[in-house]
């Protein structure tokens, strides 16, 4: 049988401890997977612009993360833009987004430059990669208000059924990723069960969050497959429906 081929949608590869990236990009180059990096600050967007000039399997996103929004500048955006614009590898703005889980002492600030990274997508005409953490409302009065013209992707969503049904009748897009294959995880169990197929995208957030059967080790972006695999069974369709309709999306989505 053929392996489909997967677009794993948010991947950190040059994050990993145990695995160098060559043999992370090896093991998915091996099962016909793509891999798209983010960056997470003003150094990263350099980082992850190298690396996808050294493997024709990996495509990047260049944003701030909101952890890291404390170093973003207009040389921030200035470097962002001159990188875009000599790489066509760099296929997306990410990650960005909101996140009020560990640190709710710069909110304000990680708002304004989410929007400025709207803005921005929006001017380049790129989608956008959102790290959303309890910060569902806020996430979505900002996109709605600011966002003209980017495809939106919800990365590694951890939100409730409805809120997935109303950010897709935004048109935005559900990144699933390992944590659908934890037994307790039961609201992403039931957005993977329930979603359209057509608003569903993979990923696997690597190194972290690293899918059952490897639950407890580090997390690599070939992982992907126990993820398809996860959201067939809760369907009660095949991994290569799964894969497939995924990979679609993303190749409608994204310039690869
Ligand atoms: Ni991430």
């Amino acid at each position: 049988m053929e392996t489909p081929y997967i677009i794993n949608t948010h991947s950190h590869v040059n994050m990993l401890k145990e695995l160098s990236v060559e043999q992370a990009v090896k093991n998915c180059k091996d099962e016909n997977i793509t891999i798209i990096v983010p960056s997470y600050d003003d150094k990263s967007i350099f980082e992850v612009d190298e690396l996808v000039k050294k493997y024709d399997n990996i495509y990047g996103y260049v944003g701030v993360f909101p952890e890291e929004v404390k170093c973003f500048s207009d040389k921030t955006l200035l470097d962002m833009e001159n990188i875009i614009k000599n790489n066509p590898k760099i296929i997306g703005v990410g990650e960005v987004g909101l996140d009020y889980y560990w640190d709710k002492s710069f909110v304000e600030l990680q708002k304004e430059v989410f929007i400025k990274q709207i803005e921005f997508a929006n001017e380049m005409n790129l989608p956008l990669n959102i790290h959303c953490r309890e910060a569902f409302g806020d996430t979505l009065d900002i996109l709605k208000k600011y966002n003209k013209n980017s495809t939106a992707i919800m990365h590694c969503y951890s939100g409730s059924l409805d809120f997935a049904k109303e950010c897709i009748k935004l048109g935005i897009y559900i990144a699933i990723g390992g944590v659908v294959t934890f037994k307790n995880a039961i609201k992403v169990k039931e957005v993977a069960q329930n979603i359209p197929l057509e608003y569903l995208l993979l990923e696997t957030d690597d190194p972290y969050l690293t899918p059952v059967p490897f639950r407890g080790k580090e997390n690599q972006p070939a992982y992907i497959k126990y993820v398809a695999q996860e959201i067939a069974n809760q369907r009660g369709i095949s991994t290569d429906e799964v894969a497939n309709a995924a990979t679609q999306n993303a190749l409608k989505i994204f310039d690869i």
